[in-house]
């Protein structure tokens, strides 16, 4: 486990510790399973970043819960997302009559996310919410994506750990970070 601080050779400065990041969870799960009361949940993890988050999530749910995982790259230059994805791996399973929660792990412009919604919902789930750890409002740049539920609402700053990465390093930081410039 790298300490905190020097994590494999970068700096990074916590932004979010552990404990406050498995707290929130936990709250964020007893909300959903309130909500959700009497149903099932069909989760959708968007691969690799929303992997650690999702799985962690659902263990604090306490209705029943099914797993599903997709895989998109986003078409266009650099680290700007152009909100065109292609699909790399679909869901194994139809959504249809399904519950649907979508879980995430950053929500930035929000592009990926309504190309995917517009996809999910053309499935014909009976219902699709959407559950981001990590939110960055001030850098959307769509209308259509609601977020029903968040666990942080992060700065505009880039962000590693717990699912996040920087060129695919730090995801397994049990803590959000930034690295430092
Ligand atoms: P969007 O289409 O701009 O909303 O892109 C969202 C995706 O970009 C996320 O699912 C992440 O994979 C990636 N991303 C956006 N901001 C960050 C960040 O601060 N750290 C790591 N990945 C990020
Ligand atoms: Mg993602």
């Amino acid at each position: 486990m790298p300490a905190e601080g020097e994590a494999m050779g970068d700096k990074i400065k916590v932004l979010i510790p552990e404990d406050t990041v498995g707290k929130r969870i936990r709250e964020l799960g007893v909300q959903i399973s309130r909500d959700y009361a009497g149903k099932e949940i069909h989760m959708i993890c968007v691969l690799k970043g929303g992997v650690f988050f999702m799985t962690e999530l659902s263990k604090r749910i306490e209705v029943p819960v099914t797993f599903d995982f997709m895989s998109v790259s986003s078409y266009g230059a650099g680290t700007k997302s152009s909100g065109v994805v292609r699909i790399i791996k679909d869901l194994d399973q139809p959504l249809e009559g399904k519950d649907v929660l979508v879980v995430e792990d950053i929500i930035d412009s929000g592009k990926t996310l309504s190309h995917l919604l517009k996809i999910f919902s053309e499935r014909k789930p009976k219902s699709l919410k959407i559950c981001t750890l990590l939110d960055k409002p001030d850098r959307r740049e769509v209308e259509d994506v609601k977020v029903d539920y968040c666990a942080f609402t992060v700065p505009n700053a880039f962000v590693v750990g717990y699912g996040l990465d920087y060129d695919q390093k730090y995801r397994n930081l049990p803590y959000i970070g930034v690295v430092e410039q």
